[in-house]
């Protein structure tokens, strides 16, 4: 099939890989010039495993194009997946649909035949509605049906989530095509037995900003746990194994530590609690306040464990930080609970330096004032204390006796309880978690 990606960020260049590697025809729309032009040449502007390869083969073959032209995308098929970013308004908790309007605006005038549009980008219930009558009133002569297909790739799997989702989810009005044509888009994912739910549009919404609410629920309530333990001196990675176990609750997304970041489980959960607001059932959502709460108090509380192992002032010392991505296999930066903590160390008077194995990049140009080093071992020279915020394997198998040679103090933080701290304690280092 013939289809379009409006949008080519984390969600779009991944969706419009994996929809050429599905067997389709795809033309993928970016307009910011630098990011078009690297994923012309098959190259793609950030790190995810999986993805470049996926990309070059199929910009090779020709499967996959890329253009900045909405004009060409109109001309090009019939299908449209939606795809752009939704961050957080600034100063304020609800989404910035701003990127999701304009793409519909410049689209739909354009269109010569009836159309679906299927939107993957993460928004507030209502917005298919919205968009529906809008698109009513700009199409010209031609049908133009919207449905919604939300999309639960994490980044560092995004191609593997794609290709192999858990569930397909359609939102549609009713008397539409969209079913009917997503079963072809999707035909060889559903021929492995992927479960497809269609449910109406708010419902589909709903899917997706529930399904992140709860994931950061579930870390902030093991965080929260953590707390308890620090202060009764019990093992909360023990306690997420022991309950773990029950199948009711599970052992994933139970591990402590820094907390969440990135570029959706933060906003994700802020727009939903102002959302429901604007529905009249803020109540309902009190309690992701509370989430937001527990994830927020990780970060000053690192910032509190560094200063007490630094003798009560930050000031004049030396902090190594590694870690920078928000997660490890990742580059994103995105509210990202490592450099959040970086800052907050400098402003206190400490030198801070910075080691990441691939958010380098973006660290640098969200914090520049961070120094940063090209190597765990040179970020920890003459260190006092050392943090590991981001679990990256490379972190995990760091020999401590030999980092213990460059170090000034053999303090560590392991802010992902990642580390094997037993070995670290032989190795003579004081290990704070
Ligand atoms: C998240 C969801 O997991 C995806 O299903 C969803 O599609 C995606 O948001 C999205 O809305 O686009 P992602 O942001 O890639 O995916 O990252 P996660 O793997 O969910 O991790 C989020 C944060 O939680 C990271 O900072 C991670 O370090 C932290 N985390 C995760 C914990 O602190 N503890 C855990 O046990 C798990």
């Amino acid at each position: 099939m013939r289809m379009v990606v409006l949008g080519l960020g984390y969600l779009g260049a991944t969706h419009a890989a994996c929809m050429a590697e599905l067997g389709h025809e795809v033309l993928g729309i970016e307009v910011v010039p630098e990011k078009r032009a690297q994923l012309a040449e098959g190259r793609v502007p950030f790190y995810e495993p999986g993805l470049p390869d996926l990309m070059k083969r199929h910009i090779d073959t020709g499967a996959l194009k890329i253009s900045d032209s909405y004009a060409e995308a109109a001309e090009f098929a019939d299908v449209f997946f939606i795809a752009v970013g939704t961050p957080q308004k600034k100063g304020e908790y609800s989404a910035d649909l701003s990127y999701v309007d304009s793409a519909v605006e410049e689209l739909v005038p354009m269109l010569r035949n009836d159309a679906l549009i299927l939107g993957k980008s993460t928004v507030p219930v209502g917005t298919a509605s919205r968009l529906s009558e809008r698109v009513d009133e700009l199409a010209k002569d031609v049908q133009v049906e919207v449905a919604w297909n939300p999309e639960f790739l994490r980044e560092g799997f995004a191609v593997q989530d794609t290709l192999h989702p858990d569930r397909i989810v359609i939102g549609a009005f009713p008397g539409g095509q969209a079913e009917a044509l997503c079963r072809e888009i999707y035909a060889s994912v559903l021929e492995a037995e992927t479960p497809m739910i269609v449910t109406d549009p708010a419902t589909a919404e709903l899917v997706k900003t529930s399904a992140n609410a709860f994931l950061a629920t579930k870390i902030s309530f093991i965080n929260a746990i953590a707390e308890v333990c620090d202060a009764a001196g019990a093992d909360v990675t023990a306690i997420a194994d022991a309950i773990g176990y029950d199948a009711r609750i599970g052992r994933k997304f139970l591990n402590a530590g820094l907390g969440f970041g990135g570029g959706c489980l933060p906003k994700d959960i802020r727009a939903f609690m102002a959302r429901a607001g604007e529905l009249g059932a803020a109540e309902a959502l009190t309690f992701l306040r509370e989430v937001d709460n527990v994830n927020m108090r990780r970060r000053t509380r690192m910032v509190e464990l560094t200063k007490d192992v630094c003798g009560g002032t930050l000031l004049g010392r030396r902090i190594a930080i590694l870690g920078a991505a928000f997660k490890p296999e990742s580059d994103d930066v995105r509210d990202s609970p490592a450099l959040n903590v970086a800052g907050q160390i400098q402003l206190q008077g400490a030198s801070v330096t910075v080691y990441d194995p691939k958010a380098m990049n973006n660290s640098r140009l969200l914090f520049p004032t961070l120094d940063y080093a090209t190597s765990a071992s040179e970020a920890c020279q003459k260190a006092d204390v050392v943090l590991v915020l981001t679990e990256w394997p490379e972190f995990r198998d760091i020999d401590p006796e030999q980092l213990g040679t460059v170090v000034r103090h053999r303090n560590v933080i392991d802010g992902r309880l990642c580390l094997p701290k037993s070995e670290w304690i032989t190795a003579g280092w004081s290990y704070r978690a």
